[in-house]
């Protein structure tokens, strides 16, 4: 056993990962925490997988940086993509940050989303007729495909307002943006992916010529507050409001779908705690913490040292790019008893499945409100449901999921 710890931990290089590890990463994160756990990988970046230190990062930017410009431009020299990423909230830090920030979580408090509700209650139940139409045909249903997939795509449009017919390339293009994020992107993903910041960059040009002309309830509306500005204060440059529309764009759809589709995998696998759910549908909140946890959208997070630090007993020098394990702090036993397992009464549960400090997820609210209206509802209309194929895992080290999950809902 620790033999084969101390080979997983060995073996570990981020560059290169075989089908194992897109399968079940979780081994080997035990192993680094265990044995490695400020892992100095080839290209002297580190790989953190201790929970503890994963949050002092998060909790202090001005050491650890979320600037991306010197880490993407070996990596998209000078592409649509560089522009779009480093461009973008996430990978910035104050005084671009702030202001974007401000602009996106003042249309997303709690009054906003819980406003979202009601409609996202009669999307979900208009797919769960159509898919309890198929089942009744004696079909096998992709779960991705009729239902995690179909989501996040609608909500993110209503937030930004695109018009619904035009919706239609929203969801390749985020993949295509997301996908070229890995560690490792291939030519011929880097290639979609510039080609979709393109494309939308050309779509959102046309959206916001329109919404400048018609504004919205700038209230509600996040395009027209981007549009508008700050009262009083700055406006974001062209360039600025467009890529932050595209990655908000992003920003919202796989993590949801994969929130969603591991959800429904998760309950599947362990149909004691489905029962469970079943018989106490109040659960629904702590349950979507739960997978939020042992199965996070988001496997992993990066910044860079702005000085000379410390994590533990290794010295980091300026410049050093840090990734932080998501996956592996969520499964931290010093912070979650008895990690592997999922508990959809866990409590407390302060997982970091959407990041901590000044960059923590904008959108967290929203995301879990779809998580529990999406999972919650699903299970209580098909609560025989059960994998009916082999579950097919999106080959991606940063966001886990799922491409396929053939399911039967009836019987
Ligand atoms: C289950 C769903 C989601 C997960 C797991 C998730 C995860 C994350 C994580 C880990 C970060 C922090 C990145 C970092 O610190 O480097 C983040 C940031 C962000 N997320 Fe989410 N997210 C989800 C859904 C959403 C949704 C629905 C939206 C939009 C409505 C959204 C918008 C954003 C934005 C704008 C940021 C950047 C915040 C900043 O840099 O200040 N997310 N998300």
């Amino acid at each position: 056993m620790t033999s084969d710890r101390a080979e997983l931990a060995a073996r570990f290089d981020l560059r290169h990962l075989d089908s194992a590890f897109y399968d079940d990463p979780f081994p080997t994160y035990h192993a680094l925490r265990e044995l490695d756990p400020v892992r100095r990988m080839p290209d002297g970046s580190v790989f953190l997988t201790r929970y503890a230190d994963i949050v002092a990062v998060y909790k202090d930017p001005k050491t650890f940086s979320s600037d991306k410009h010197e880490e993407f431009a070996p990596k998209y020299g000078d592409s649509p993509l560089f522009e779009h990423h480093t461009t973008s909230l996430v990978f910035n830090d104050p005084p671009l940050h702030t202001r974007v920030r401000r602009l996106i979580a003042g249309a997303l408090t709690p009054r906003h989303i819980a406003a979202m509700e009601a409609d996202l209650v009669t999307l979900v139940d208009g797919l769960l007729d159509a898919m309890a139409h198929w089942a009744g045909a004696g079909e096998t249903i992709d779960l991705i495909a009729a239902f995690a997939g179909a989501i996040p795509v609608e909500i993110i449009g209503n937030l930004l307002g695109v018009p619904h017919a035009e919706r239609g390339p929203m969801r390749d293009w985020s993949l295509a943006i997301l996908g070229a994020l890995e560690p490792v992107p291939s030519a011929e993903m880097q290639a979609r992916g510039n080609a979709a910041v393109r494309e939308m960059l050309a779509y959102l040009e046309g959206l916001v010529a329109r919404r400048a002309q018609a504004p919205g309830d700038a209230e509600t509306d996040v395009l027209t507050r981007l549009i508008q500005g700050e009262a009083g204060g700055e406006r974001l440059l062209a360039k600025e409001l467009l890529h932050n529309c595209i990655f908000l764009l992003n920003a919202g759809h796989e993590t949801t779908t994969n929130l969603i589709g591991n959800g429904l995998r998760c309950l599947a696998d362990a149909p004691a705690q489905k029962q469970r759910l079943l018989d106490q549908p109040e659960l629904i909140a702590s349950a979507v913490e739960e997978v939020l946890r042992i199965e996070s959208s988001n496997q992993l997070g990066n910044r860079i040292t702005t000085a000379a630090t410390r994590i533990g007993d290794v010295a980091l020098a300026p410049r050093t790019q840090v990734t932080l394990c998501i996956g592996a702090a969520n499964r931290d036993p010093a912070q979650f008893p008895d990690p592997d397992t999922l508990d959809i009464g866990r409590t407390p549960n302060r997982h970091v499945a959407f990041g901590s400090g000044i960059h923590q997820c904008v959108g967290m609210g929203l995301g879990r409100l779809e998580g529990r209206i999406a999972i919650g509802r699903f299970v209580a209309r098909f609560p025989g449901y059960r994998l009916a194929g082999p579950a097919q895992r999106s080959r991606r080290v940063r966001f886990r999921g799922h491409v396929a999950l053939p399911c039967a809902l009836l019987g």
